[in-house]
């Protein structure tokens, strides 16, 4: 993702990982969180495909590129109002798209599509920079990068955290990419809290074990509450059938944050989720003061704004 690459896609949050990248992403957006507006997209155009709903990261993108002084093309249901209707493959569209826009901002159902996306344009030598906006069940790298600057911006700190990841962890692509951002800091321990089923992908635990990533496993909130500094919570991804039994009722509320819940929290510990919140957080969790999950989506703004820097910045 360095400026001076030639191709400067970012696919997985790996990719910011121990390059400095992090902290240039910091220092961008808490710049952009105070000026609110800035200029390196101006004469810029950035097309947005989305093959799949979202209401945070769509409009949070659109917004960083408008504040940026940039213009975008959005399809918000590309998979039916764009010519994959007709059969047309992702990469045709991406190539196509390559030629009316300085970006593409990609979300899409299978896992590996920005990483295709990015490789044929790459085979034509084409330096438009795709940007992963949520893929399938793989990963959400720029949905990581706001939830890594929240927490920074919150605890001061992204090591010496024990952080609960809880609900439906095996197909949320929020908390592979969090994982990936958050698992080489040191001191970091992660509680993977959810019905078995649900459980994180062998994929993510074979990388904890590779990197002597500290982490524990539980089914129940109840286990972990009184000792975490963060509970990252998820829903259950039921527009994502892959034949993953239901959870039980037990399971489903051994996983549910109530007020209950909250209120057995250490005072400095934090309640994020990436959004939409289904009926995993007691409603009246929103407005405790442990709750910060819509300063973690209204950071989705100034952190696009970030990528966007980083990314076309000196382009
Ligand atoms: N967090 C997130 O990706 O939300 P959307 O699906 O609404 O974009």
């Amino acid at each position: 993702v360095e400026k001076s690459s030639r191709f400067r896609s970012f696919i997985a949050s790996q990719q910011a990982v121990g390059n400095g990248m992090l902290e240039q992403i910091f220092s961008l957006a808490t710049n952009y969180k105070e000026k609110k507006r800035g200029t390196c997209l101006q004469s810029k155009r950035v097309a947005m495909i989305f093959y799949e709903p979202s209401t945070r990261t769509r409009f949070s993108f659109e917004a960083a590129v408008a504040n940026l002084g940039g213009t975008f093309s959005s399809s918000e249901n590309a998979g039916e109002f764009s010519s994959a209707a007709k059969g047309e493959k992702l990469i045709h569209s991406i190539r196509v798209m390559s030629a009316y826009a300085d970006a593409i901002v990609l979300r899409h159902t299978d896992n590996d599509a920005a990483k295709i996306a990015r490789n044929y344009l790459e085979s034509f030598n084409i330096a438009v920079p795709i940007i992963n906006a949520g893929c399938g069940k793989g990963q959400h790298p720029t949905q990581s990068l706001q939830d890594w600057f929240t927490i920074r911006e919150e605890f001061g700190r992204t090591n010496d955290l024990r952080i609960a990841m809880c609900g439906d962890i095996k197909r949320g692509r929020t908390v592979r990419s969090l994982a990936y951002l958050l698992g080489r800091e040191p001191g970091v321990h992660f509680d993977l809290v959810s019905a078995p089923q649900l459980m994180m992908e062998p994929d993510i635990l074979a990388y904890f074990a590779r990197h002597n990533i500290s982490h524990t496993i539980h089914r129940s909130l109840d286990d972990v509450i009184e000792k975490v500094d963060v509970v990252y919570m998820t829903r259950t991804q039921k527009e994502r059938p892959d034949g993953t039994p239901e959870i039980s009722k037990q399971d489903a509320e051994a996983c549910r944050l109530t007020v209950a819940r909250v209120e057995r929290m250490q005072a400095h510990a934090r309640v994020m989720h990436p959004m939409p919140i289904v009926d995993e957080i007691e409603e009246a969790v929103d407005r405790m003061p442990q709750a910060i999950y819509f300063r973690q989506s209204d950071n989705g703004v100034p952190v696009r704004m970030a990528l966007f820097d980083l990314l076309l910045g000196s382009t």
